[in-house]
């Protein structure tokens, strides 16, 4: 299954919380004509979000829609799914968007919500993913992208990048390494779950044809 079936641009929305340095990196990849789908929308929970200046200044329609005014996750999920309904939104890319999705969302966009996470899920699930990383010592860290279920940080993995872990690293610096790697990698996961055809085998994405661009590693 490739998520855009008529040749016609997918419209997608990208949810943040912050500053969206990847809600930028998605913007570019759509200005440039390499993300496979049409950026109609940005959602906040956040009213003070970064992200949200850097939409508005690429031409995008942005909401914010506080979590605060709704007293459970199932009304929460339902106004998102509403707002995003109401724009025939058939994608939505979480870009360091700071609350859990639970099923009344999933079961929305069945296999059609994504999200980045830095560091090599299943390793280092949940907040500080890179404080976790060096905590635990492992010589390589890195990039996710995955679609979204209830259980978090979970779902079957799209596409991953290593960056290897310094000696001298501190959570600061291995973040700002790891981001790199993500704003690579998100555009080009968007592209090849939207472009080429796929199945899921258990937790496997199969692709029908390999990555264009193949970078095992990041130096
Ligand atoms: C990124 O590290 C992303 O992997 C995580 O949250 C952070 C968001 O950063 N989910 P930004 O807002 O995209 O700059």
């Amino acid at each position: 299954m490739a998520i855009s079936e008529e040749n016609k641009p997918v419209p997608l929305a990208v949810l943040i919380s912050g500053r969206g340095s990847n809600l930028q990196a998605l913007i570019r990849a759509w200005k440039d004509n390499e993300l496979g789908g049409e950026l109609r929308l940005v959602v906040s929970n956040r009213v003070d979000a970064g992200g949200l200046e850097k939409a508005r200044d690429a031409g995008l329609e942005t909401l914010v829609v506080p979590h605060g005014r709704y007293a459970t996750r199932e009304a929460y999920d339902r106004a998102l799914v509403d707002v995003l309904n109401a724009r025939d939104i058939k994608m939505v890319c979480l870009a360091g968007f700071m609350r859990l999705l639970g099923a009344t969302f999933c079961e929305a966009f069945p296999m059609a919500v994504v999200n980045i996470h830095p560091s090599l899920l299943p390793a280092f699930p949940g907040m500080d993913a890179q404080r976790q990383a060096l905590e635990h010592g492992v010589k390589v860290s890195g990039a996710t992208v995955h679609f979204v279920t209830p259980a978090l940080d979970d779902g079957p993995i799209i596409l991953q990048r290593a960056v290897p872990v310094r000696d001298d690293d501190t959570p600061e610096t291995l973040a700002k390494r790891i981001l790199a790697v993500e704003h690579e990698i998100y555009p080009e996961a968007v592209r090849r779950t939207l472009c080429t055809d796929w199945t899921i085998d258990g937790r496997r994405v199969v692709f029908s044809h390999p990555p264009t661009s193949q970078h095992p590693v990041q130096p």
